[in-house]
């Protein structure tokens, strides 16, 4: 095991000439013990022979695909590779417009020239459903040109799409697919979760493991089943990824696979946890946890039990319901957006954790009264493209006024939050059905974030 191989080495009296700088001294409560560099006896990561070999080997068996990257830069990296490696400049892509911003920045990184699908919206909730494989089928077979199809599964919220479906039309197009799973790491662990996106026969898949699993903020999987993905995938990953990873992080992950060897009796517990969790949140008059009504929504193919998504029930907003629980009862939650507020939880929750939530939840439901509701976000009209997001971004600029650029072609994201996703991308023409969605959305206490700090102020192509 690579933490303990990394403990002995310590321990062993060699001295360090060699990065890094802190020279393994004491760490001042930091793990500057077992923090070293590419030394002999430790393999590297971007050609692994030896102990990381190994360790992505573990991987790979314990995640149920042929290849699995260890990653230290999170999903992040993962994308900007994958994407790089199952495209070439130029190539056309079609993006679900739900898609973390990583993907965005590798569309104009590796210059390609994205369509975009945006999903509906779970009627009522105001938060994006499933990718729909029908609307894929359409597109793919409008556009024989589309060599890759990106989809988020599960979204932020926990939403899961047919990605066996997508991945059968996706093949039957000569299309390849990504899914970006960066929430879905725990998926292979039980099978009260969802099947994971590579089980489902996705090209490849991205998943954070810091995010649902034991292990330390950065750490990811990169998978494929396709030898010649991953061929290309470990070149890209030299490109984009650091060249001194962390050993801290990568024994991090060897733990944390480690963990998930032995790990059935704790995902029994945990998954026993979150059900009778939902089945007592069942009884809050005003505040609600959704779960069956998720699962049988008719745009909603699957739904992560693990995502605990509270909604206010038109008695508060979640960011109001998030604010009460830290200031009330010191609960913080991981992020509130319209009218719920999103817990996440994990296989390391207690059952203290749990009880206190629910307790917590059912003190401010007793007190609810009135109505206070936020409109929930609803399906837009995505703005007509100009040109490609690297055009965009290489042409001259000037700034100017956002409700003022009616016509012009934005060179910057224009991102909402609520839904944190870009409603103009860089190359599309700013229209007024978007302008007056901004507005309303604006007027409505949504945030507006542009990538120049100087908002309403954008970056047009001159
Ligand atoms: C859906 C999604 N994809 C990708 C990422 C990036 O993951 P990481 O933080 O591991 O780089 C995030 C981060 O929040 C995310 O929510």
């Amino acid at each position: 095991m690579l933490f303990e191989k990394l403990k002995e080495y310590s321990n062993s009296g060699i001295y360090p000439f060699h990065m890094p700088g802190h020279k393994r001294t004491d760490g001042n409560g930091l793990p500057f013990d077992i923090d070293i560099t590419e030394i002999d006896g430790f393999d590297n990561l971007h050609e692994p022979r030896g102990c990381l070999h190994e360790l992505q080997k573990n991987a790979a068996e314990l995640f149920g695909s042929r290849y699995a990257f260890a990653l230290v830069n999170g999903s992040t990296v993962g994308i900007l590779a994958a994407v790089r490696a199952m495209t070439k400049d130029s190539d056309k892509v079609l993006i679900a417009r739900n898609c973390h911003m990583a993907v965005y920045h590798a569309v104009e990184l590796c210059r390609l020239d994205a369509e975009y699908y945006l999903p509906d919206t779970v009627d009522g909730l105001g938060i994006f459903a499933c990718v729909s494989p029908e609307a894929i089928e359409q597109r793919l077979s409008a556009d024989p040109a589309i060599s890759l199809v990106v989809i988020t599964s599960p979204t932020y919220e926990g939403i899961v799409s047919d990605v066996g479906s997508i991945a059968a039309i996706c093949r039957k197009h000569g299309a390849r697919l990504l899914v970006d799973e960066a929430h879905g790491a725990h998926f292979p662990f039980s099978d009260k979760f969802p099947q994971s996106a590579i089980q489902c026969g996705a090209d490849a898949a991205v998943t954070s493991l810091h995010k649902t699993l034991p292990s330390m903020t950065q750490t990811a999987l990169l998978l494929t089943n396709s030898d010649e993905l991953a061929q290309e995938m470990k070149r890209q990953l030299s490109v984009f990824e650091t060249s001194s990873p962390s050993y801290v992080l990568l024994a991090s992950i060897d733990r944390c696979l480690g963990f998930l060897k032995h790990s059935q009796s704790a995902f029994d517990a945990y998954t026993k946890r979150l059900t009778a969790f939902y089945e007592a949140a069942g009884s809050l008059r005003h505040l609600s946890v959704p779960y069956e009504r998720l699962l049988k929504s008719q745009n909603v193919f699957d739904f992560d039990m693990g995502k605990l998504c509270i909604f206010g029930g038109g008695c508060m907003s979640g960011k109001e319901l998030m604010d009460i629980l830290r200031s009330d009862y010191h609960i913080e939650l991981e992020m509130a957006l319209g009218d719920y507020a999103l817990a996440m939880t994990s296989v390391c929750d207690t059952d203290e954790g749990f009880d206190r939530l629910l307790n917590a939840l059912r003190e401010i439901d007793s007190r609810c009264s009135g109505a206070n509701h936020t409109a929930g976000f609803t399906a837009f009209s995505l703005p007509q493209k100009h040109c490609t997001i690297s055009e965009a971004v290489n042409k001259d600029g000037e700034m100017l006024d956002l409700y003022k650029a009616e016509g012009k072609v934005s060179r910057e994201y224009v991102r909402v939050y609520p839904p944190g996703i870009p409603m103009i991308v860089p190359g599309e023409v700013i229209d007024r059905d978007i302008l007056s969605r901004l507005r309303e959305l604006e007027a409505s206490g949504n945030e507006i974030l542009t990538d120049s700090s100087a908002f309403p102020l954008i970056s047009i192509i001159s």
